[in-house]
């Protein structure tokens, strides 16, 4: 749905079709004039502003002797968005300090020094971002993380998203206009750059993974570049998923064989055509040999063999290749074990411009997943965590689910790669071994939306996403803190100007902050509590469905290939006397895991089959406490309803209604999660619900019948 009805007024860059619209103004009559302001004022709250909402309050004077099209803009955003003390002189130096990294940047009250133009950009981000959310602004340096740090969209040249929830794509559509480039889309990818660049986030990836060959299509090509023109001045750099089968299905050729020199030549004058196009090109997603999609062990060459073929093409350009760890096969071996023993034996086969791409965990972006084992486990190949920003399986753009926490939790598990304190985040920013390049990947959750992400609260992660990226040590609490002080600021949202500060704080901040961080937990709750995981109903993984088992579908798309509930028990026996993933974790996390007395009770099912009867560490036994937790989640989500309809008078109509309408659908939802699941298990655990826990509303046969193809279906 193409929603978008562009962006409120007042401090973001004017654009060519802003002063033209300005123009338009002057000459149309007064009537027209209040009409249409009037409608501008119905949209003001429509969220599109996202966190970057505020305007001047006093201005400043900014010395800067650089001039780009980088440091235009934050010259202007220091002009439009200053927040400091009247008058004031901030001073913008491009300066080499030796102790500032990459795009890094050195800041204090007075000015912002960094090596490069974009450094100085993020510096003023960070200066406006602290005056705006009230944090102390003193003399500082903030280096990244991640030297590249990416969005992942996966859009269709068709306009459709992959696991798009609000939306279709800003970079594509289909129909008859579906090449030319508008001054309406260059506004938007202008407002999209912006906010990347606000957060440090310095890349995208612009089409989906599962690729289409039209990708790299000349006509194709040359909206890549319209957009990587518009991108540019925000320091984003455009990269592009490829079909490694393209060579033979667009190319012509009679192989896509990676050995094959008429297929590396076919590759080489592509690269050189999109380099030419778009200088500073960024590199190459790639998704093969996964979910059917073709790679190099089409013709019996490996993953590194492939990769490595693509990454010399792209070095001379600087471009890297991110090639996905993203594979399984029906082959009868535990799924979550795959990637590793795929990928672990070409360590070291790979050239330093290829990195690994892994999501968090080792099956799919699920509720709560262990780490990865390949992270800790890669020790001469580059490797990239990547995160989902959709909520494919949280929820989608319906439920409020902030994944800061969750991605927290990853980023600080210890692999024990070199001893205590090898955390993901050290694995993976060049702390623990060196790395050629250092990178972190998010898939999008944007779309043509007026709110761009389809929740209100889904920018949140969207934001986090980018915070995280440019700082793998910042807390949930402050990443939630920010973005709740700039998307709802006080002196905005507060329809009753009289409250004061701490007032606002306690009665708004605190309470939406912790609903915020209790979030997430919640969700895993009431969908996959105690490691429970991939249980969802079919294919769009919304709803329940640990029934879900079409005669005919391999069995590692199905629930009960991964909750193994019978009458003895529940849980994927991952120990060593069951499938043994637990062997791809290093010590002591290997033996921590598979024993039972030290195993997290988080992961407890993801590692464990064990008896109903199970005693807990609480004393509970295994089905009591499912029970218990099922309850939970549904009893949290019902507080956040309490609670945001108690913040009412803190928050703009339109925000404050939609939140409301979307948090009763979530519990609703939550519902039926606690119900079908405890309902469907209990056939197994024959036990009763515990008698002091509310008993399910919905009856299982009812649940098993909806086929969930549709949410609103499900919901109704
Ligand atoms: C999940 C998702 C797919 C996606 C795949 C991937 O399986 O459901 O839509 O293509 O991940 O990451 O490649």
């Amino acid at each position: 749905m193409n929603s978008y009805k562009g962006r409120e007024y007042g401090f973001d860059q004017p654009t060519l079709l802003e002063s033209a619209i300005f123009n338009v103004h002057v000459k149309i009559t007064i009537g027209l004039t209040i009409v249409f302001i009037c409608t501008l004022n119905v949209q003001a709250e429509n969220g599109h502003n996202l966190w970057l909402r505020a305007k001047s309050s006093a201005s400043v004077i900014v010395v800067c002797s650089m001039k780009s099209a980088t440091t235009d803009i934050a010259v202007q955003e220091l002009k439009q968005c200053w927040h400091g003390k009247k008058d004031a002189t901030i001073v913008l130096t491009v300066k080499h300090n030796p102790s500032i990294k990459g795009d890094g940047f050195e800041f204090g009250p007075d000015g912002i020094q960094a090596n490069t133009d974009l450094g100085v950009l993020y510096g003023v981000y960070e200066l406006l971002r602290r005056q705006q959310s009230a944090e102390p602004i003193e003399k500082e340096i903030s280096n990244p993380s991640y030297e590249r740090r990416i969005l992942n969209h996966w859009d269709n040249l068709d306009g459709t998203i992959e696991r798009g929830y609000a939306g279709h794509s800003i970079f594509w559509r289909k129909g008859n206009d579906a090449w030319r480039v508008t001054e309406k889309d260059k506004r938007l990818w202008q407002e999209y750059a912006r906010a990347n660049a606000s957060l440090g986030i310095n890349g995208a990836v612009l089409n989906n993974v599962n690729a289409s060959p039209d990708m790299l299509n000349t006509e194709t090509l040359n909206r890549v570049k319209a957009i990587a023109d518009v991108l540019r001045p925000y320091g984003i750099r455009a990269y592009l998923s490829v079909k490694f089968s393209s060579p033979g299905l667009i190319g012509g050729l009679k192989t896509s064989d990676p050995v094959d020199p008429e297929v590396t030549q076919w590759w080489k004058t592509k690269v050189e055509e999109i380099a030419k196009l778009i200088p500073d090109f960024g590199g190459f997603l790639v998704k093969a040999n996964s979910e059917g999609q073709p790679g190099p062990q089409d013709f019996g060459r490996t993953h590194a063999v492939g990769a490595n073929m693509l990454a010399d093409l792209l070095k001379p350009y600087g471009g890297i290749v991110m090639w996905r760890a993203f594979v399984y096969k029906t082959s009868g071996e535990d799924r979550a074990k795959q990637a590793y023993d795929e990928f672990m034996p070409l360590d070291g086969q790979f050239r330093d411009n290829v990195i690994i791409q892994a999501k968090n965990g080792p099956i799919d972006f699920q509720p709560r997943e262990p780490f990865s084992p390949l992270f800790g486990a890669l020790e001469t190949t580059s490797v990239m965590p990547e995160l989902q920003i959709t909520q494919e399986y949280l929820g989608q753009s319906t439920h409020l689910v902030f994944l800061a926490p969750m991605w927290v939790e990853f980023l600080q598990s210890d692999t024990y790669q070199k001893g205590e304190g090898s955390t993901v985040a050290r694995c993976t920013d060049g702390s623990n071994f060196p790395q050629r390049f250092t990178a972190i990947a998010g898939v999008a959750n944007i779309g043509l939306d007026s709110n761009w992400c389809g929740h209100q609260f889904a920018q949140a992660n969207w934001y986090a996403f980018g915070r995280l990226a440019w700082n793998n040590r910042l807390t949930s609490d402050r990443i939630a803190d920010e973005w709740i002080r700039l998307t709802f600021p006080r002196h905005q949202s507060d329809q009753s100007k009289t409250r004061n500060v701490s007032d606002w704080q306690e009665r708004f901040l605190l309470p939406v902050k912790h609903m915020m961080l209790q979030s997430h937990e919640a969700a895993v709750n009431y969908m996959m509590p105690l490691g429970l995981h991939h249980i969802f109903a079919g294919d769009h993984h919304y709803g329940p469905g640990p029934w879900y088992a079409p005669t005919g579908l391999r069995a590692d798309w199905t629930p009960p290939y991964y909750h193994q509930a019978d009458t003895n028990g529940i849980g994927f026996d991952r120990t060593r006397t069951g499938s043994n993933a637990v062997r791809q974790y290093r010590e002591p996390l290997c033996s921590q895991f598979n024993e039972l007395e030290t195993c997290p009770e988080i992961y407890l099912l993801w590692f464990h089959h064990l008896p109903w009867n199970h005693k807990m560490k609480n004393g509970r036994v295994l089905w009591d406490e499912l029970c218990y937790r099922y309850d939970a989640g549904v009893r949290q989500v019902r507080e956040f309803q309490k609670l945001w309809n108690q913040i009412q008078p803190y928050v703009d109509e339109q925000r404050f209604t939609e939140v409301r309408s979307k948090l009763r659908r979530q519990c609703r939802a939550a519902q039926i999660w606690k119900d079908g699941c405890e309902l469907y298990f209990q056939q197994f655990s024959r036990r009763p619900i515990p008698a002091d826990l509310e008993q399910p509303v919905y009856d299982l046969k009812s649940l098993e019948e909806l086929d969930f193809s549709t949410i609103d279906e499900f919901e109704n």
